[in-house]
């Protein structure tokens, strides 16, 4: 086992700095009678000494977690509806108004963004490898190419539809390890003057609110505006703007452009100041985020004995992938969590990955209020906890670990 790996954007020296050992796939939910056909790696995080990326040590096959029956469905979450809308509408009054503009979106997943703007009638393109979902898109009258976004997609792309004004991913571009290829692909399908928009959890806010749950398989990057704007500059764009969303537990959304062909805000200048403040991206930093993480690990499970000793019931609240890092690096077991309660139909029946908790249906939490829920969706919770008072009323407390663990 090796502590350094070579990093994905700079071939520098990676540096691990947390290990959560052998993980399952975040999003493989197990059908019963299969737990023995479960895929593990090992899931550690380090950081580039030279270009100060964060990163995963190993990297799981992009086909093993994105395929057909992929079972994150976008367009679960009210609030994300909300989000996607909005910035839709931002689009469509911004950098879509020229002459048949066109936008791409990379994981396009169910279609939640591109619906609006399908219906607009402006010229869009979703990529999306995920086939279930991406007929979902399809389904909504959007245009989608079932396929993994890189340079040789974004020529054909190019070569069929012309240049992009927006090339946009949401919590997409830091589930990609082969960046190089991506980087290329953008350069070669955006207009002159177009924009290159991602939002992607925020390391700032993981560090912040020690939420070590948005570290699992699928999540190979974790982002700063410092990071974010070395990885453009190597590859012939620039940072022009970033903007911190609330979404996801705290997110940040990058704007890159072609060198030189937009002024960068203020902001940019501002968040390097605030990561330069914190020191975000200094080793050190991210040794005390692992401490605060132990900590965690151990009040979590303290707490989960003591209930099941008093004879309580606890119940998880979202069979998130997020979970999957929570429960297995843990050790939280059937025996300690009954049942994880998930809206999600592609989730219930089945069991989690690693822990084997059953996954059931909404209606199993709703008509047996359980003593405590286990908030696994805690980046939903004000929609959650709002939707969810006749569970307050019924005496029903929530278990929440994020920024430390406490009931509520
Ligand atoms: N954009 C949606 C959102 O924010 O809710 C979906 C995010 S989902 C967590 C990540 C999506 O990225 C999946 O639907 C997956 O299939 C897709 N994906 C993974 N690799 C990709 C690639 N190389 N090109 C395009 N999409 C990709
Ligand atoms: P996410 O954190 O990746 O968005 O996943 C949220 C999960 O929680 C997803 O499986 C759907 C589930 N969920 C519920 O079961 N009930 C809810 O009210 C919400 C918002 C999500
Ligand atoms: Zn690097």
């Amino acid at each position: 086992m090796s502590t350094t790996s070579q990093c994905r954007i700079c071939d520098g020296t990676v540096t691990e700095f947390i290990d959560f050992g052998r993980q399952p796939l975040s999003d493989a939910f197990v059908v019963p009678g299969d737990e023995k056909k479960e895929f593990f790696f090992r899931l550690a995080t380090g950081i580039c000494e030279s270009c100060t990326m964060v990163q995963l040590m190993e990297e799981v096959p992009r086909d093993l977690m994105f395929h057909e029956a992929y079972p994150y469905h976008s367009s679960g979450s009210a609030v994300m509806r909300t989000h996607f809308h909005e910035l839709a509408k931002r689009f469509l009054t911004t950098e879509l108004t020229g002459e048949d503009p066109f936008i791409v979106e990379l994981g396009c997943n169910d279609g939640i963004m591109l619906k609006a703007i399908a219906e607009a009638g402006v010229r869009q393109l979703g990529v999306e490898p995920s086939g279930g979902v991406a007929d979902l898109a399809a389904a909504k009258g959007i245009r989608v190419r079932k396929d993994f976004f890189e340079e040789a997609t974004a020529a054909d792309i190019r070569k069929n539809d012309g240049p992009a004004d927006v090339i946009y991913a949401a919590n997409t571009l830091c589930h990609i390890p082969y960046m190089d290829s991506i980087l290329k692909g953008v350069t070669t399908l955006l207009g002159p003057n177009g924009v290159f928009v991602f939002e992607d959890p925020y390391l700032g806010d993981i560090v912040e609110r020690t939420s070590f749950d948005q570290i699992y398989d699928e999540h190979f990057f974790f982002f700063t505006a410092r990071s974010v704007q070395e990885m453009a500059r190597r590859n012939g764009l620039e940072l022009v703007d970033v903007e911190r969303i609330p979404v996801h537990g705290g997110e940040v959304r990058y704007t890159l452009a072609l060198a030189g062909a937009r002024k960068p805000t203020e902001a940019v200048a501002e968040l390097l100041a605030w990561e330069a403040e914190r020191k975000l991206s200094e080793f050190a930093t991210l040794e005390r985020f692992a401490a605060n993480v132990k900590k965690v690990k151990e009040d979590l499970i303290a707490l989960l004995t003591k209930l099941r000793a008093e004879g309580k019931r606890v119940v998880g609240y979202g069979a998130t992938a997020k979970s999957a890092t929570v429960t297995n690096f843990c050790g939280i077991t059937p025996d300690l969590v009954e049942f994880i309660s998930d809206t999600t139909p592609a989730k219930q029946g089945k069991l989690s990955p690693g822990q084997h908790i059953p996954v059931r249906e909404y209606r199993e939490f709703a008509d047996d209020h359980p003593d405590y829920a286990l908030l696994f969706a805690w980046n939903h919770a004000d929609e959650i906890m709002n939707a969810e008072q006749a569970f307050r009323d019924a005496g029903g407390q929530w278990i929440r670990y994020v920024p430390n663990v406490h009931v509520s």
